[in-house]
């Protein structure tokens, strides 16, 4: 951990120290740089920045070299890997091809490039090291565990079990030289050397189904320990391993056992010798600790008065603490965590606090926000304060929780008496706005209170205001959600008794939030949650990793594992996602096709159009026929746009003829059978004449040529005139609306559904309070059983807009990874103006647009080493000024697309004006 934050600390140093007109690297990473400590892919991806105040600076050769110690690097002794000089403009995902590495070993890295502007010196050493590679070498180090409940344990419908406290003794007599743990902890685990905590993490490690692959966390501790007696610590939480509701459905939910962990520490001795400790029977723990109770739907139960002093250091007395046993493997592979745990990523305080007639207190956090609570209290010995949380509350000022279902959401902290008192929890977290907090015998203070925000530790990499107020707090609200959500892995809530990782929510989603978090690490592991999820013949889930065991086969939730994918190539230009789950997705494709293709369409869905607004405002389901689009349709188009991401995935990694033929040829046929069946050629219009039943088929290119003005403008008439200019789309639809008017000439009615207010709207759910994205259009008067007011999934595509369509970022899908830029705004839409920017994998990207009648200022900024198609809204060069020389003086390529003027640009910062 404190090696990774060293890293940045370089990292931070040298972007701001790069002097004037110097051509630097920076930010070089070996797969990601989430944990350099463990790596466990055999041939690690190396990425790097380039840094400079020169303009039009491309890399022309790299030259890497790597070694095995620090010392051998410095003098260019590569003995692991000298990439020669390799001619390439390359910065990302540089693939390691030198000596094969073995579990444990260390790598030392860094690279030097030659530009057309100028060679580098070498940049600063890098480093990682390899993680335990295979199974064997996890030989000796035992699971432990203890299956049994104690007394206030319970396996029920609100299943109870107290966090196990774990110690372990080392006396090391010699001087550690370096020392590095591996932890798979089961379900949560926080770890402890001599008192002190390892990582800044929360909730560890990243859930994942645990009877197919385990995650285990790598720390360097060689500053915990010392010389003498030295102790390991744990504590297990329960996440999502122990009876969470299992006993309640046990036919749908999984259940992992009791909590359980595996430890190997490693220490190199400063002698020249070395020892590995490891977990065995000799650990003792005792299940007797302050945390009588940790369930994620209903919260944490904290007894001060049984907090053990010193339990984790040394010089406790452990005498009475019962030995583990050995216990069953959970069954999973162990897997190097190659996404980063969650952490508190930031804090917000209350806004106001409220006496209610019972004697509690309502405290209003200003913001839908999910982590938790901190509170300072003061009290006698075995007082209580109870804290209860809520997304919003009912017209009595009470805390309106029908939406819950049976999730108790409540926190209680039993007080030791021994003055001021701080606490929060550890292994839970709620999605809250408000809460109730009971059991003073004094008004507390609203400082006394702080909310933890907590979710995956992962970067935020775009910003997007715009001078549509509406549209601002929309970003905000997505922001917020978005990051509510993240939990090891995306899940559709953080509130109800549900919090699953459901397929279709992220479809486009995924996209759409790869614009504001750096996102690509979690949904690489997404991936691989869905892939081992898939069963024998083909099946894939609808939730992953398959906590709730549903096999749905749809196409709209399945094909995510296909939408995804091509996110994180065309975002992050991640190859290995596309080389490592084609076969799965080929198979899932396969089984899909072999089970439900009937006379060419593709005859299974299960959730429809889920979500469109209803008829009555009180309802969650529509009935209506005419809302709804019939389930062939949605999952024939879905199926073949699917097919055609397939074929593009085969080039992508020269998959067979065969293959490809195939891809095309369903297609074709699909294509036909669906215009047959669906297409009417009177009206123009396909099926039932829905958005959604036009806008699949439009963006999708099924249509006619010379058919498809006509449907397009038949389905604006249908957005415009029918529902006058509001959305009737459900999840599905709404992930291709706003690029499809927009990029049909009708930005102006997408930026009309972008800043409405009135209902169904993101801006009704605005002007209605939310301060995060509801589940239902009508999310503030339906029915509380399905009415979640922290959702993403209503999204769609909006933020995928917001960013390619009104910014004007987008990577052009045949250089992935914004290797080259398109920045296209639809300048006509109805903004005055846009300011974006968005941290790609090769740089800051910004474009900062303001226009009036006559005049349009532009300035734009491309990181080194790419290039951006600037699209103009004029044919006329003479009215350009390029950094203030005009256009067509100036020595710039551009040509003319239809009424526009694009520039091909490269690395630089421009400020454009239009006249
Ligand atoms: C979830 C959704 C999910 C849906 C599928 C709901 O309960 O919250 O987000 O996609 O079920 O039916």
């Amino acid at each position: 951990m404190k090696k990774i934050l060293q890293y940045f600390v370089i990292l931070l140093f040298s972007f701001s120290t790069v002097a004037q007109n110097e051509i630097k690297l920076s930010n070089l990473q070996c797969e990601m740089l989430v944990n350099p400590l463990g790596i466990d892919v055999l041939q690690p991806r190396l990425s790097w920045q380039i840094i400079t105040d020169k303009s039009e600076v491309e890399q022309t050769t790299y030259q890497i070299l790597v070694a095995s110690s620090a010392e051998k690097l410095a003098s260019n002794n590569a003995d692991l890997w000298d990439s020669g000089k390799v001619e390439s403009n390359a910065s990302v995902n540089v693939i390691y091809a030198g000596k094969k590495l073995n579990g444990k070993d260390e790598a030392y890295w860094k690279v030097k490039i030659s530009t057309n502007r100028g060679e580098t010196q070498w940049s600063e050493i890098a480093y990682w090291s390899m993680g335990i590679l295979t199974y064997a070498d996890w030989k000796s180090t035992r699971w432990i565990g203890y299956n049994q409940l104690f007394p206030g344990d319970s396996v029920s419908q609100f299943s109870k079990l107290s966090a196990r406290y774990i110690r372990k003794q080392i006396d090391l007599n010699k001087n550690v030289k370096k020392a590095k743990v591996y932890i798979m902890g089961m379900g949560l685990y926080e770890l402890y050397i001599n008192g002190e905590k390892i990582g800044n993490y929360v909730l560890a490690p990243v859930p994942t189904d645990y009877t197919k692959n385990v995650k285990y966390n790598v720390f360097d501790v060689t500053s915990q320990l010392k010389q003498g007696e030295n102790v390991l610590g744990t504590i297990l939480g329960n996440g999502r391993f122990f009876a969470m509701r299992q006993e309640y459905k046990p036919y749908k939910i999984k259940s992992f056992g009791f909590p359980k962990m595996a430890l190997q520490l490693d220490i190199e001795y400063e002698d020249g010798t070395s020892e590995t400790i490891k977990t065995d029977e000799t650990w003792k723990f005792t299940p007797n600790g302050p945390i009588r109770s940790n369930n994620e739907y209903d919260g944490e139960v904290y007894d001060a008065r049984k907090e053990i002093t010193n339990w984790n250091n040394v010089g406790f007395d452990d005498e009475n603490w019962l030995n583990l046993t050995w216990v069953e493997e959970p069954g999973g592979f162990p897997e190097a965590q190659m996404t980063p745990n969650m952490k508190v990523m930031g804090e917000v305080k209350p806004i106001s606090i409220a006496a209610t007639k019972t004697g509690s207190y309502i405290l209003d956090m200003g913001q839908n926000m999910v982590g938790w609570l901190q509170l300072k209290v003061k009290g006698n010995s075995g007082d209580k304060v109870t804290m209860k949380f809520a997304e919003s509350l009912k017209e009595d000022g009470s805390l309106y929780i029908a939406n819950l279902r049976d999730a108790r959401v409540t926190d209680e902290y039993i007080l030791k008496g021994e003055g001021e008192e701080i606490w929060e929890p550890k292994f839970i977290y709620h999605g809250f706005r408000f809460v109730e907090v009971s059991g003073y015998n004094y008004k507390p203070a609203i400082t006394d209170f702080v909310g933890k925000v907590v979710y995956d530790d992962m970067e935020t990499t775009g910003s997007f205001e715009c001078s549509n107020p509406t549209m601002n707090q929309i970003f905000k609200n997505a922001y917020w959600g978005i990051r509510g959500n993240y939990k090891g892995m995306p899940i559709d809530c953080p509130q109800r008794n549900e919090r699953q990782p459901w397929l279709g929510d992220r479809t486009t989603g995924a996209y759409g939030e790869s614009f504001i978090f750096d996102n690509q690490t979690l949904y690489a592991k997404w991936l691989d949650d869905i892939k081992f999820s898939q069963t024998l013949d083909g099946g894939i889930p609808d939730v992953a990793p398959a906590f709730w065991r549903y096999y749905g086969d749809g196409v709209t939730w399945q094909g995510a594992y296909i939408k995804v994918a091509d996110m994180l190539y065309n975002q992050f230009a991640d190859e290995n996602v596309i080389k490592n789950h084609y076969p799965y997705m080929k198979k899932w494709m396969a089984y899909m096709e072999a089970n439900y293709l009937k006379n060419d369409l593709m005859d299974k869905d299960k959730y429809g159009d889920w979500c469109v607004p209803p008829e009555s405002l009180e309802i969650i389901r529509s009935q209506d026929p005419t809302r709804l689009t019939d389930g062939e349709v949605l999952s024939s188009a879905f199926y073949y746009h699917l097919l055609q991401i397939m074929k593009k995935f085969a080039h992508i990694i020269n998959a067979t003829e065969n293959d490809i033929s195939h891809y095309d040829d369903l297609s074709e046929r699909i294509k036909m059978a669906f215009n047959k069946k669906y297409l009417n050629t009177s009206t123009f219009s396909y099926a039932n004449n829905t958005v959604t039943a036009n806008v699949l088929p439009l963006a999708f290119g099924m249509v006619p040529e010379e058919l498809k003005q006509k449907v397009f403008q038949n389905m604006v008439h249908e957005v415009e005139v029918t529902k006058q200019g509001h959305v009737s789309t459900g999840v599905v639809g709404i992930q291709f609306l706003m690029r499809t008017l927009t990029e049909n000439g009708r930005g102006d009615l997408a930026y009309k559904l972008a800043s409405n207010k009135t209902y169904p709207s993101w801006g009704y759910m605005v002007e209605n309070g939310a301060t995060t994205i509801w589940e239902l259009w009508n999310g503030n008067t339906a029915d509380p059983e399905m009415n979640s007011q922290n959702h993403v999934m209503l999204l769609g595509d909006l933020l995928v807009w917001y960013y390619e369509n009104m910014a004007g970022i987008k990577s052009n899908p045949d250089y992935p990874g914004f290797k080259q830029i398109i920045m296209k705004p639809d300048f006509k839409a109805g903004l005055n103006y846009v300011n974006a920017s968005y941290k790609s994998i090769h740089g800051l990207i910004k474009s900062h647009w303001k226009q009036n009648k006559s005049k349009l200022s532009w300035n734009i900024t491309i990181p080194v080493n790419t290039s951006a198609l600037v699209y103009l809204p004029t044919a006329n060069a003479s009215k350009v000024k390029i950094n203030k020389d005009r256009l067509d003086k100036s020595s710039e390529n551009y040509k003319t697309e239809e009424d526009r003027l694009v520039l091909e640009l490269k690395s630089g910062t421009y400020s454009i004006n239009i006249n």
